[in-house]
């Protein structure tokens, strides 16, 4: 039997609470995060005062960055444990308080803020995770809402590479318990076209073997900037204005 958007989230909900202690030391090789982390911090951006919103902020690998550099934040997520489990970390961190609101929420049935609210909105490794079409476009429109104008939306997601074309993925379930959508350049970019400006690149374009060698930093940040990386990366990385 086929599971709809509703047990689909139910089931990553209940997945994302189960994993959280451990989520930051099992899946991830080393070399995502060093490469994706800076970069989106890189892409934020944030300057001193500025107000972020953090969707399906998970335990907290970015909100932890940004809060490291002195920015209010609300990380919002819909597994309680993960946003426990982002507290406890932030704790580690220090000086916290009054600096990040956890949100308990579904990102895709309408954010509880007023229009103009941010100057950041970061969606992080998210979007895959959301399972319909008519979810994502809500997603992307509340995050366009709450923007600012002026303000930077950055989003990280699964890409539709050549290696999963061969493959023939286009969605699936971690685990058989979490959905995943892959995401090619155009469906992205047309999901984005609200925002005035755009920009998409693909990151973590090189074979894992190759990470860590020599002069693979210089292959990677080379790629990121051809038309190539739409193919080659594993991840695609959008950096959008509102305007
Ligand atoms: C792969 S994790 C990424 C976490 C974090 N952004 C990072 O990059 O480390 C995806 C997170 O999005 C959350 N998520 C997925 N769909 C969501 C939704 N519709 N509303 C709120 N959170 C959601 C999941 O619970 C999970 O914590």
């Amino acid at each position: 039997m086929q599971m709809g958007s509703i047990e689909i989230k139910r089931a990553e909900m209940a997945e994302r609470d189960r994993e959280a202690p451990d989520y930051e030391h099992t899946w991830r090789p080393a070399w995502i995060p060093e490469i994706e982390l800076p970069l989106v911090i890189d892409l934020l951006d944030v300057q001193p005062g500025q107000t972020v919103l953090d969707l399906g902020a998970g335990v907290g690998r970015v909100t932890r960055e940004l809060v490291g550099q002195g920015r209010t934040i609300v990380a919002l997520d819909y597994s309680l444990d993960s946003l426990r489990m982002n507290r406890q970390h932030l704790k580690a961190v220090g000086n916290y308080h009054g600096r990040v609101a956890f949100l308990l929420a579904d990102a895709t049935t309408g954010l509880p803020f007023p229009a103009e609210s941010f100057d950041r909105v970061a969606c992080i490794q998210m979007i895959q995770h959301v399972p319909t079409y008519t979810e994502r476009v809500r997603l992307l429109s509340e995050a366009y809402r709450v923007l600012k104008p002026g303000g930077v939306l950055v989003l990280t997601t699964y890409n539709r590479s050549f290696m999963a074309i061969l493959r023939r993925r286009r969605d699936g379930f971690h685990g058989g318990k979490i959905y995943y959508h892959l995401f090619s350049v155009a469906e992205l970019r047309r999901l984005l076209r609200a925002f005035g400006k755009r920009r998409l690149f693909g990151i973590l374009n090189l074979t894992p073997r190759l990470y860590g060698k020599p002069f693979s930093s210089l292959l990677e940040r080379v790629i990121q900037r051809l038309p190539i990386s739409y193919l080659t990366g594993s991840v695609l990385v959008a950096r959008c204005v509102k305007t």
